[in-house]
């Protein structure tokens, strides 16, 4: 899989990419892997759970691009990579990124998210100490940092720190460190915080991929609580593009939040998604909807996430390019020409974690 054979003559940059072989990751090695033959990318993944190269198929012998399984959590590893590859710039995406999971085992958090992203900051300080001049660390961050919205409001980049999941909780000590290295050590970083993502390679633990999959199965489609959660959803392959302008036009120290312009109480997403899949299935209207199951709640459940990403836009020019519908439509079409993808990754594991976190499954 590993392909070294990149001629570093012809390599005006190289980026290192962390965490290029899960969702998000995957579609942001693509974009820079075609858009920009010129540079060397990296992908540094560990493989968990969450990473499949499966994702990368159509990107692993082009000539620009490098696979290394490495851990962030191990410093000698991370250091040795720094020093092998001497990055000109960073996207650090590597992240457990799953709420229920981060209920279920916080300290997986803590050291990935935390620890991880802190033997990154030392790996890059040590190799850009003499010079930062041109070089920049990019920090992929979540909108659940800022915590939750009542029925109205924004988050901006103004909004108060508030993380009230393991997992949010993770990631915003992880944009501290980033920050304070930018202050203390003039490191020069940016940030971004992005609401909730949703397309192809999507791992099913996540709402959207799951209930895709479940409607597939015929089996329950499991809702959390009263159903009015809200989110607002994003194409990821308008993350990966909104990433690609950050890290090239952003400025250094700054943060910008990332938002679909798009909410969607769950269960009025579900109920769409099992309308669309009806459709594309040739199912009789409204088949799907009969497999909506209220379940136990999450504990600790943020209400709603909505973003304001009126910075990116007014001073970057980014904004989401794909409608609700479109996107949802495409997403769900995927699963179904990708059934092989799907299968690989609901294998035991995954069977074992789905068991045990809808253990409580039951109509209302
Ligand atoms: P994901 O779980 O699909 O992928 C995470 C990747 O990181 C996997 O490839 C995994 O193998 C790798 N990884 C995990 N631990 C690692 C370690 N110790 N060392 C090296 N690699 C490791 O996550 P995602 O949904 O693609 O999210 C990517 C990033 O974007 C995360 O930082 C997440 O917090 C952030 N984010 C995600 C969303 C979303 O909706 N998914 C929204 C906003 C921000
Ligand atoms: P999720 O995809 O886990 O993303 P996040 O928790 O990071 O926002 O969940 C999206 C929303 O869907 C969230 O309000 C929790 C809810 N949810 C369900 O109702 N049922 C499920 O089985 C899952 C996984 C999530």
């Amino acid at each position: 899989m590993t392909n070294n054979d990149t001629n570093d003559a012809m390599t005006k940059q190289t980026l290192l990419i962390t965490g290029g072989a899960g969702f998000i990751g995957s579609h942001v090695v693509r974009l820079l892997v075609y858009k920009y033959p010129d540079y060397r990318i990296v992908n540094l993944d560990a493989l968990t759970y969450a990473g499949n190269l499966e994702n990368l198929r159509d990107v692993e012998h082009a000539p620009n691009y490098v696979f290394e399984r490495a851990d962030i959590t191990s410093p000698d590893e991370i250091k040795a990579l720094f020093e092998k590859y001497r990055p000109d710039g960073v996207i650090h995406l590597a992240a457990e990124s799953h709420v229920d999971r981060s209920i279920a085992n916080p300290l997986a958090f803590v050291e990935t998210n935390v620890m991880g992203t802190v033997n990154l900051l030392n790996a890059a300080r040590n190799i850009w100490k003499d010079d930062a001049g041109g070089k920049r660390f990019y920090h992929v961050s979540t909108d659940e940092v800022y915590g939750s919205l009542g029925e109205e409001g924004l988050f901006t980049e103004e909004t108060r720190y508030d993380p009230r999941s393991p997992y949010s909780a993770s990631k915003a000590a992880s944009d501290h460190f980033v920050r304070a290295y930018f202050h203390t050590y003039d490191l020069p970083v940016v940030l971004s915080n992005c609401s909730n993502n949703y397309g192809p390679n999507h791992f099913p633990e996540k709402l959207i991929p799951l209930i895709i999959n479940n409607i597939k199965q015929d089996k329950p489609l499991p809702v959390y609580g009263d159903g009015k959660y809200t989110r607002d959803w994003l194409w990821v392959k308008d993350h990966a593009s909104a990433i690609d302008t950050i890290f090239h036009k952003g400025r250094t120290g700054e943060t910008y939040n990332i938002g679909g312009n798009n909410e969607w109480k769950n269960i009025d997403l579900v109920e769409k998604l099992c309308d669309i899949m009806d459709e594309l299935l040739g199912k009789p209207a409204g088949a799907s909807r009969r497999l909506i199951t209220f379940v136990k709640d999450r504990p600790g459940h943020d209400r709603r996430y909505a973003i304001d990403a009126s910075k990116l836009k007014t001073e970057l020019g980014w904004e989401p390019s794909i409608k609700a519908e479109a996107g949802f439509r495409e997403t769900a079409q995927w699963y179904l020409d990708n059934d092989a993808w799907l299968q690989h990754v609901v294998s035991g594991a995954y069977q074992q974690y789905y068991n045990q976190q809808y253990q409580t499954t039951g109509n209302k």
